[in-house]
């Protein structure tokens, strides 16, 4: 299995847009694998390619409470894409693995429907609301190189941006 490292603001890989992949073969089953690794291992409830510097349209989600005894339910998809989306708002904190430590209410559709490749490859869908919809929306905008604090005021961004800065320089002492 590949080892990933989770790459920080402000790498430019964060900011670009991934492309399709053509099939789900072996090559992106290990990227699967090897993604989900990293996000349990930092641990997190979702990772898009973007943020191990891959560019292709590929991302991992777990939203299970091993701390609660659930089981893993890892959830795999290759170019995903909304094809519905409620009117209804939802509003909820959220935070990213490549912007550490960092949190802010962010608002979406409450309630997405998604189609996906699975990690068979064949084509899925998935209604998401709650947690779910806020997760797979992020890990989406990822894809696309959005981040959650591109929906905040600048203010607010660049100290957030300016938080990590310093986070980063300290653990690098
Ligand atoms: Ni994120």
């Amino acid at each position: 299995m590949k080892n990933y490292e989770i790459i920080t603001v402000p790498h430019p890989a964060l900011k670009q847009k991934a492309q399709d992949v053509q099939t789900v073969d072996d090559a992106i089953r290990a990227q699967m694998d090897g993604m989900l690794r990293a996000m349990y291992d930092a641990p997190g409830i979702g990772l898009a390619a973007n943020q191990v510097n891959l560019l292709n349209r590929v991302l991992v989600m777990d939203l299970s409470k091993p701390d609660k005894g659930e089981e893993p339910n890892p959830i795999c998809m290759a170019n995903p894409q909304v094809i519905y989306e409620s009117e209804d708002i939802s509003v909820m904190e959220e935070g990213c693995l490549s912007i550490p430590q960092q949190y802010a209410e962010v608002e979406r559709p409450a309630i997405v429907r998604v189609r996906y490749l699975d990690y068979h490859g064949k084509e899925a869908e998935l209604e998401a609301e709650g947690l779910l919809s806020h997760c797979v929306q992020h890990e989406i905008d990822h894809l696309n190189g959005v981040l959650f604090i591109d929906y905040l005021s600048s203010l607010k961004r660049n100290m957030i941006l300016k938080k990590v800065e310093k986070l980063k320089k300290h653990e690098a002492l």
